[in-house]
């Protein structure tokens, strides 16, 4: 199965799109756990893709595209995937339509997270990651069992950089401007369904199996 998750900065699609990929035994491909990997790297690469996170805004298309092209080629995403952060604007779903259709297949269904603008701020204030096994947690509704810790390794757990308040605010509003339109492009080819992301974890995950078909 070939999946998308679309949604706003803290929508819950990296915490369901993981939980999914395991159920349905595919790859969790997220391009923002691809560039956060480069941005850590003392290279030009990564100090490159750091200062655009950093900004909040988007990685170059032509680069992203083709990492996308290059991942999706292995061998494991041979049966399917989810795809968690990507396409991002109407050119990346342009270039991944091409991309498939190279393959000989096509995306099965594209499923917006719909949120409302206040859990947006909460989730993504409250949001904290393991810099070690990368385990994201919520101070409130997914805290470790020792504060500030992480249950796996011990780490001291962290704020994503672009979880700042000026950069979120700038993240919505590319999301604004360049992925919302996705919502358009897909609901026009009849792939798109639109689905509550609210609620805990185990009420969406059921929501997201619902809407598969398992
Ligand atoms: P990316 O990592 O993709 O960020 P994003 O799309 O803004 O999404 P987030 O990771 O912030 O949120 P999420 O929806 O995954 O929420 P999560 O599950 O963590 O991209 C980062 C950057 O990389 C971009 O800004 C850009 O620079 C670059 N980039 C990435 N892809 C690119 C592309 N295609 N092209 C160009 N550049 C690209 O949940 C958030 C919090 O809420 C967590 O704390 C979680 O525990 C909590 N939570 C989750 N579900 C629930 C629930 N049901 N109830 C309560 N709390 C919940």
């Amino acid at each position: 199965m070939r999946l998308v998750v679309l949604g706003p900065p803290g929508a819950g699609k990296g915490t369901q799109a993981s939980r999914l990929a395991e159920r349905l035994n595919i790859p969790h491909v997220a391009t923002g756990d691809i560039f956060r990997e480069a941005a850590g790297q003392d290279t030009e690469y990564g100090r490159k893709v750091r200062g655009v996170m950093e900004r909040g805004e988007l990685v170059s298309d032509g680069l992203t595209n083709e990492l996308v092209r290059e991942r999706l080629a292995r061998a494991d995403a041979a049966a399917g995937f989810v795809l968690d952060g990507y396409p991002r604007n109407v050119e990346q779903a342009v270039a991944l339509d091409d991309l498939l259709h190279d393959q000989g297949t096509k995306i099965d269904r594209v499923i917006k997270f719909m949120v409302r603008g206040d859990d947006i701020v909460e989730r993504l204030a409250g949001r904290r990651v393991c810099p070690v096994c990368k385990t994201v947690y919520h101070t409130v509704t997914r805290p470790p069992k020792i504060s500030e810790i992480c249950d796996n390794d011990g780490a001291a757990l962290v704020r994503r950089d672009d979880d700042l308040k000026e950069t979120t605010l700038r993240r919505l509003e590319v999301y604004g401007r360049q992925t919302r339109p996705l919502y358009e492009f897909y609901g026009d080819r009849g792939l798109l369904t639109e689905m509550d992301a609210l609620g805990s974890d185990d009420e969406v995950f059921q929501r997201l199996l619902a809407v598969i078909g398992r």
